[in-house]
């Protein structure tokens, strides 16, 4: 298990200037003191809600600021986020995984008494085992399979949703975050990868233990309620590696068969932590995608009706809040010598928060960035699934699902529409990951 080592260093000596709503003007002192972006506080509602303004300004005013809440160097400008995602040597992945609150030692004992590790397996892997272990992954999720998969997808949607319509007929509404966009692809992973010993409800309830474990601030009492699931999960995909025959035509399978640069096997915790992230980031981004790609498309005059008779619009749409309103919102990255980014000169060990979200509202590669624009040419340039050696390489599959999901949606519940509490949805609010935790609709038919 790796505790982050987050770097304390002082903040840089970047010269910055405004706030979000501030008006001000002229350099601020080092550190920030007194400055606008000490309110920043990345998992506060006000940046959870509305992370906008905070982007806008970090991007302008300081495109690498050291954060003093995370000890993070928050790195906003498209290019300079391109850059670092494609130099592994200067900048590596070995903190993609760290825990951003640090685990107590009762918490630690927990998940070691479940054999808990995450040794260098994908998103975290900077030595040459990667390349290899990628490839598994990419053929099993590349676009030929994920075509094939869409008749899969398009059951479980209507299936999903055929509960959702009942729902909303029996009491006038239905959360289609928990009903629908949540289980879809818990359940489409369940198919593609052969797993079935275990129920969907529990996939999802481990998968997002471990995000709010490793990507949020948990209080010490939840952190131990976390590490058991996070435990019982690893404990579930070790016996499932142990027990899968390595000529099964599956994704387990094709791991127990690969062989490591230097013709050795893969050691079971290597499999184990390649599983836990597929299995991760397979599930609960994707869910987040779609919540968010539902919400917002209620909310846009005319773009429900249209997603349902025209395929390509919804497609459109998916990539347009890929762009605007990522579910992964940051990623991380470390430094291994001094380098100067985007006028600040970092540490060797600096570690860097990539602002992917804000990246897709960067004008200098978006014109009216915050515009939803669905058929904007460069919409592609987004950075929301990263880039370089580690990009996404379940990207054709979260599209895929997404716009499905959208379609399916839209024609089986023309006449829905969005219920919203004057605060909004509640937000999930983790350090990478972001989306509305419930999208209720109602039948939009019925009178107020
Ligand atoms: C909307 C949904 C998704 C988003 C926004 C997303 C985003 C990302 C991002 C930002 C990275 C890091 C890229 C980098 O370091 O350059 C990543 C890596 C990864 N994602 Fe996704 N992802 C999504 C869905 C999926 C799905 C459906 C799968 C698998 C079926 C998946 C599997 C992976 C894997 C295995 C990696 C590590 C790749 C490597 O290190 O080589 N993701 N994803």
């Amino acid at each position: 298990m790796h505790i982050p080592a987050l770097d304390t260093s002082p903040p840089g000596t970047e010269v910055r200037d405004g706030g979000p709503g501030s008006g001000v003007a002229g350099p601020l002192p080092p550190g920030g003191a007194g400055g606008p972006l000490d309110g920043l506080d990345l998992f506060g509602d006000g940046f959870v809600r509305d992370p906008y303004p905070w982007l806008d300004l970090l991007r302008s005013q300081a495109p690498v600021h050291h954060d003093a809440g995370t000890g993070l160097w928050l790195v906003s400008r498209h290019r300079d986020i391109r850059r670092v995602l494609l130099d592994p040597g200067t900048f590596r992945p070995d903190n993609a995984q760290h825990a951003v609150t640090p685990l107590p030692v009762a918490v630690l004992r927990v998940l070691a008494r479940a054999g808990f590790q995450l040794p260098p397996a994908l998103a975290n892997n900077g030595t040459d085992s990667h390349p290899g272990l990628r490839r598994v992954v990419t053929r099993f999720f590349n676009a030929r399979r994920v075509a094939a998969a869409v008749p899969v997808i398009e059951r479980l949607a209507g299936e999903l949703l055929d509960t959702a319509r009942a729902r909303i007929d029996a009491d006038g509404e239905c959360d289609l975050f928990a009903s629908f966009a949540q289980v879809l692809p818990c359940r489409v992973l369940m198919e593609l990868l052969g797993i079935r010993d275990v129920d969907p409800a529990t996939l999802i309830r481990w998968s997002d233990a471990s995000l709010e474990l490793f990507w949020g601030t948990p209080a010490p009492e939840r952190q131990l309620e976390l590490a058991e699931q996070a435990g019982e999960f690893h404990q579930w995909l070790t016996t499932t590696v142990r027990t899968t025959k390595a000529t099964a035509d599956s994704f387990i399978g094709a791991l127990a068969r690969h062989r490591l640069p230097d013709g050795a096997p893969l050691d079971p915790q290597t499999a184990v932590g390649a599983c836990f992230f597929v299995f991760v980031a397979g599930q609960s981004t994707t869910g987040q995608l779609i919540a968010t790609v539902l919400r917002r498309a209620l909310i846009e005059p005319e773009l429900w009706p249209k997603a349902a008779q025209d395929t390509e619009a919804a497609w459109a749409w998916v990539e347009e809040v890929l762009r605007r309103e990522p579910p992964v919102t940051t990623w991380r990255r470390a430094a291994t010598q001094p380098v100067e980014l985007g006028g600040a000169e970092l540490p060797a060990g600096a570690q860097l928060l990539l602002m992917l979200m804000g990246s897709g509202s960067d004008p200098e590669v978006f014109a009216d960035p915050e515009r939803m624009c669905p058929h904007r040419t460069n919409v592609r340039h987004h950075l929301a699934f990263g880039a370089g050696r580690h990009r996404c390489p379940g990207a054709s599959l979260a599209r895929t699902e997404a716009a499905v999901a959208l379609r399916a949606a839209a024609r089986a519940l023309p006449k829905v529409r969005l219920v919203e509490g004057a605060e909004g949805a509640p937000m999930l609010g983790l350090l990478s990951f972001r989306a509305p935790l419930r999208v209720v609709v109602a039948d939009g038919s019925r009178r107020l």
